[in-house]
């Protein structure tokens, strides 16, 4: 199990099932002794900067009780109203304030996907991701997960084993469902239901990890009857209004749920229903008449807030939580574009199509897919004076392939990233006196930085917003590309190429 001691909570991928289960167990030890001395002053003089652009009552109240609670401060802001973000200020340069004067702690709401992940990438203190965007809640999720196991397994004696955990509401834009399906993925034998409109189903990325993890998902469509009777747990979430463009969508899809005594009564007895709360007032998708059923769980959920977020906080500032450390962080290497070959052979095999002359000096791109080649002489033409030229479709072992040869070193880690990442089977190949001195594949590398744009509009790094990005980084999955920042993924075609 993995430290927290100094360390960011911006995704709950960040988590493994350890970590859970120890801030669980921590989160009830601070419930059961919240005003033992040793508590109170196990955080004493540590800072908090909280900053929150963005409505929050729980989460923001919650947190900065919790290091409160342990003797801690807090300075910040809630809202933007009477700041410098008004004035148009960037959160990079905001954060730079805030580190200034001796936080030793950061926890962020904000609009923009991927904002926590910039914070905790500018900043040397730790970050805790209160929301951001669409995209994760990691402290809800883990204050959901403490709510479940107190109820379920503590209270009712259940096993997370077979445990039935239905998601309903907006699953699209609602990011504590986002976090919450990846935190009980890392737990075996949850099963996963979905009750949601069209228009707000899960995103793709999320049915595809928990496809990964062998889980077992059930899409309910809209039938909440029938998910219900399945349900141990049903999570209900507020349709996320504010990511609505279209106001009457939003009323239609807002309206198509709606949890009434009578639902709850064809459940199990032992159902417990979550919220993370706010509920709409005016949609009403728990109806008050549910509040005063032993299976309405969303006030005592939202009280273990507090618990929980002692339990990250301590668990991330105080020296003695570095006890449970027994696995050594190691940082990612960075890695070339160039995966070196054995050259075989002496002299270059004479050329095969009369239409591409040998270069002496240079070098020469083959195994191109064919029709690509075009492609790749316009990026390199984009950043080099260099002669290019190109065949298409010549006969490879391997069927018809493209070549490019270009009468001059191409060694730009930036173009030749955009080149490998248009197929993973070009070579590369250095001429020097008509011999070939050096051979490569090219292989995009695990991180990719300043080379793609991620597509996503609400993306903190998206050229509209006007942040100031410290590098645009991308995750090479393979098929997809996934953002540093947002978590996006999406295929190759769509990262435009920067
Ligand atoms: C949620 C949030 O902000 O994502 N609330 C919370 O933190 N308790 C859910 C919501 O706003 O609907």
């Amino acid at each position: 199990m993995k430290s927290w001691l100094n360390q960011d909570l911006i995704s709950a991928l960040d988590l493994d099932a350890d970590n859970i289960m120890h801030l669980t167990n921590l989160a009830l030890v601070f419930k059961r002794f919240e005003n033992d001395t040793a508590v109170r002053g196990s955080l004493k003089d540590k800072l908090m900067g909280s900053l929150f652009y963005q409505p929050s009552t729980r989460t923001r109240l919650g947190t900065e009780q919790a290091i409160r609670w342990l003797g801690g401060h807090v300075q910040g802001f809630s809202g933007i109203e009477g700041t410098s973000v008004e004035k148009g200020e960037c959160i990079c340069d905001t954060l730079h304030m805030v580190g200034n004067f001796n936080c030793d702690v950061i926890a962020i709401r904000h609009p923009l996907m991927g904002s926590a992940q910039l914070a905790a990438d500018y900043l040397k203190i730790p970050v805790v991701n209160c929301g951001d965007g669409s995209h994760e809640h990691p402290t809800q999720a883990l204050l959901d997960f403490l709510t479940i196991w107190e109820k379920k397994v503590l209270e009712q004696g259940k096993n997370l084993d077979g445990l039935n955990v239905v998601f309903a509401g907006d699953l699209k834009y609602g990011r504590t469902v986002h976090s919450n399906i990846i935190t009980l993925s890392k737990f075996p034998n949850i099963n996963i239901g979905l009750v949601a409109a069209d228009q707000v189903a899960l995103p793709r990325q999320y049915l595809r990890l928990l496809k990964q993890r062998g889980v077992n998902v059930t899409d309910f469509g809209t039938d909440l009857r029938a998910a219900i009777k399945k349900a141990d747990v049903l999570y209900d979430t507020r349709v996320q209004k504010e990511w609505f463009d279209d106001t009457k969508l939003y009323e239609k899809v807002a309206r198509a749920l709606k949890i009434t005594p009578e639902l709850v009564g064809i459940g199990k007895d032992s159902l417990i229903i979550m919220h993370p709360l706010p509920r709409n007032k005016k949609v009403r998708e728990i109806d008050y008449s549910v509040d005063d059923l032993p299976q309405a769980a969303y006030m005592d959920q939202a009280n273990n807030g507090l618990y929980m977020r002692m339990a990250i906080l301590y668990s991330i500032l105080n020296p003695l939580s570095a006890r449970i450390t027994d696995e050594q962080q190691t940082k990612p290497q960075p890695q070339s574009v160039l995966v070196k070959k054995p050259i075989r052979g002496g002299r270059r095999k004479k050329r095969r199509d009369e239409r591409l002359p040998d270069i002496i000096s240079g070098t020469v791109l083959d195994h191109i897919p064919a029709g690509k080649a075009s492609e790749i002489v316009y990026l390199i033409k984009d950043s080099t004076d260099a002669k290019v030229e190109y065949a298409e479709g010549l006969k490879g072992k391997n069927g018809t392939k493209d070549v490019v040869k270009v009468r001059g070193q191409i060694d730009d880690e930036k173009l030749l990233t955009k080149i490998a990442l248009l197929s993973g089977r070009i070579t590369y190949n250095v001429i020097e006196d008509g011999r070939v001195v050096y051979k490569a594949n090219l292989r995009p590398p695990k991180m990719i930085t300043d080379v793609v744009q991620c597509p996503n509009p609400r993306c903190v790094t998206a050229p509209e917003h006007d942040e100031k990005i410290l590098g645009r980084k991308v995750y090479n999955l393979g098929k997809l590309l996934q953002c540093h920042y947002c978590g996006h993924e999406a295929s190759r075609s769509e990262f435009s190429f920067i």
